[in-house]
């Protein structure tokens, strides 16, 4: 697991852009893995710069979104299908035709955790995973637990999750308490991996998963595992990483 540390949010973003950019050139057709939230912004405007400046190009490429929140329409201003429309793909040249995200409205849980493996399994897979992390650990929405999840799943958030996701709503009975995930199996098969965090708030989280004990309570330390991770903080979100175990900061 490699950790850059970056001075602020903005240079997060840029040295993250660059990360999805050299994997979109080296290989044009690449499926990535995106995330929502508030972590990745400053990474998708810098990559809507590359694009038009032409230095990039998403023609060829497949996006496999992680999650969506369950019972919300692609329409709805909080799911996560509008998000990614109105913060990367409209502004980017990618064929919405190849953009994947879990069908919220679908009310068949087990035909749509399927259908979503079966649409990452024909796209061969994702080349380059991008993520940000729950204050508790939590990846996509694999939230705390006994186990590691495997496939796409539909889970009940925590109550810290909807709590921390009451902001975005007016009314406290419209926020979704449950959402579609990429199970863990998924997200540890992409062949990259590039985690996204900011904040003195994600401090504690950042050190537990980079340096505390690879458990399901953590999901996100599971990373651990995987060969070809890149995580990149800002100062305040690798502060205390920074403070008891320097040893995991790329100099
Ligand atoms: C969103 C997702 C979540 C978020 C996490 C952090 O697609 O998968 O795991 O990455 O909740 O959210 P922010 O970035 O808003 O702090």
């Amino acid at each position: 697991m490699r950790v850059i540390v970056t001075k602020n949010y903005e240079d997060l973003g840029r040295v993250a852009a660059n990360i999805i950019a050299s994997q979109v050139t080296l290989k044009p057709e690449s499926v990535l893995g995106l995330a929502t939230g508030s972590s990745p912004i400053s990474t998708y405007k810098e990559l809507i710069k590359k694009y038009e400046n032409g230095d990039l190009s998403f023609a060829k490429c497949h996006a496999a979104n992680l999650d969506e929140y369950v019972g919300l329409t692609k329409d709805n201003d909080q799911s996560y299908a509008y998000f990614m429309y109105n913060n990367l793909f409209k502004f980017v040249d990618i064929d919405m035709a190849n953009t994947n995200i879990p069908d919220g409205t679908e009310k068949d849980a087990a035909k749509e955790c399927a259908r979503y493996d079966a649409v990452i399994k024909s796209l061969g897979g994702v080349d380059l995973q991008l993520l940000g992390i729950g204050h508790n650990g939590h990846v996509g929405f694999n939230e705390p637990a006994d186990c590691f999840a495997k496939g796409t799943n539909i889970i009940n958030l925590t109550q810290s999750t909807i709590d921390a996701n009451t902001r975005f709503f007016e009314k406290k009975e419209d926020v979704p308490t449950q959402a579609y995930t990429m199970g863990i199996k998924t997200i540890m098969s992409a062949k990259k991996i590039l985690l996204v965090a900011s904040g003195k708030d994600k401090a504690e989280i950042i050190y537990k998963m980079v340096a505390g004990d690879i458990t399901p309570q953590v999901p996100a330390s599971v990373l651990q595992l995987h060969n070809d991770v890149i995580v990149v903080v800002d100062e305040a979100a690798g502060s205390l990483l920074a403070e008891k175990a320097p040893e995991y900061i790329e100099k």
